[in-house]
């Protein structure tokens, strides 16, 4: 039910703090340590390589988890799309475990992998948000998202879910491994959804970046490098599913070798600045659109704001980014498809789950 909500997506980009503690609850045990089964921590330290299978943004998520996985359990990741990879297979490992991750666990693209991995033999993982889905049912282990249903087509909560319980997972690995790290997820995340409930409260903010940046517009980029590269693929995937706008997220630096031509006069430019490393080079990369006309809007973090920057989520966990910076991206691909008079949560050609390959 909607409840007051005039959507579903809106309610459910709200229900995100929530959602993260419930996670948090269900993944730590009587000593506040991680709680996770063992034969997952069995077989994540007995892979030499992990393969994670998704579609749309649980793909984003993928490529946000690969960054944990190797960062912090130093363990190999290759995040695939899964219509990709069940025609054009790569080269696999010695000891692969594959990972799916999929929000209703029906995607036809991902059981396709899934089949065929089984055939040959090999442990498979799925994360889901729906135990007792044809993914969970047909793999060796699931993880739960404890997201609670996601009706609008697009997907928020999930995205946030998937990338929460990697964060755990890729914890777990590195401790069973005896990997020494000053990062405690479950703490972290309780950070986060501190920030995510001051980001839902900032909705106004958000609508007049609507009004200014994308009211008009046909097309839009989101740039950033490293983790928000990836954050930035999923607001574009966002905008352009719900709000019709063309929305493409870029690698900062990759921009020069081609992309830079479509900038003209007043195109959107979305920059995600949130990652230290990498500060001082987004920024030089918003200056190369802004002298080629473009309207750029910078989302960053406190402790690296600078003056002027569009709009600053509050700090957390630089790993953990992606669920501070992506909820200002979902409220303006809402607000986005609001003001164009658009279908939010049914936006045209797409169905909640994909299950024909
Ligand atoms: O249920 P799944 O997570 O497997 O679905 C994968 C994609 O179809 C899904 O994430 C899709 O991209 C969303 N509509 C994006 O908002």
């Amino acid at each position: 039910e909607k409840g007051t909500y005039p959507h579903f997506m809106l309610k459910e980009i709200d229900e995100q703090p929530t959602v993260i503690r419930k996670i948090v609850q269900e993944y730590r045990d009587e000593q506040d340590e991680i709680k996770l089964d063992s034969d997952i921590r069995q077989a994540m330290l007995d892979t030499d390589r992990v393969y994670i299978i998704a579609a749309g943004t649980s793909y984003h998520a993928g490529l946000v988890g690969k960054q944990m996985i190797e960062k912090l359990a130093n363990v190999p990741v290759e995040v695939h799309v899964a219509s990709e990879f069940s025609y054009n297979m790569p080269l696999l490992s010695e000891k692969p475990l594959f990972i799916f991750i999929s929000q209703s666990g029906e995607t036809a693209d991902s059981r396709s992998v899934l089949v065929q991995i089984k055939e040959m033999g090999h442990p498979a993982l799925t994360i889901t948000n729906v135990p007792g889905s044809t993914l969970s049912r047909e793999a060796d282990y699931t993880l739960h998202l404890h997201a609670g249903p996601e009706i609008a087509v697009a997907s928020t909560k999930a995205y946030t879910a998937q990338i929460s319980v990697l964060a755990i997972l890729a914890v777990d690995t590195a401790k069973a491994k005896g990997i020494d790290l000053d990062f405690d997820p479950l703490q972290e995340l309780a950070i986060v959804s501190s920030a995510m409930e001051t980001l839902c409260d900032q909705k106004e903010e958000i609508e007049k970046i609507v009004s200014e940046f994308l009211e008009t517009t046909r097309n839009a980029f989101f740039i950033g490098r490293g983790i928000d590269y990836f954050v930035g693929q999923e607001g574009a995937l966002k905008l352009k599913e719900i709000s019709y706008i063309q929305a493409e997220g870029f690698a900062g630096g990759e921009l020069k070798h081609g992309t830079i031509a479509l900038i003209e006069e007043g195109t959107p430019v979305i920059a995600i600045a949130t990652q230290e490393n990498v500060n001082y080079s987004i920024r030089a990369n918003v200056q190369e659109v802004v002298a080629r006309g473009a309207n750029a809007c910078i989302i960053s973090m406190e402790g690296l704001d600078e003056e002027n920057d569009t709009f600053v989520v509050p700090k957390v966990h630089e790993l953990l980014t992606p669920l501070a910076s992506v909820v200002p991206m979902q409220l303006i691909a809402y607000y986005a498809a609001l003001h164009r008079d658009c279908d939010v949560d049914k936006p045209r050609n797409l169905a909640k789950s994909v299950t024909v390959e």
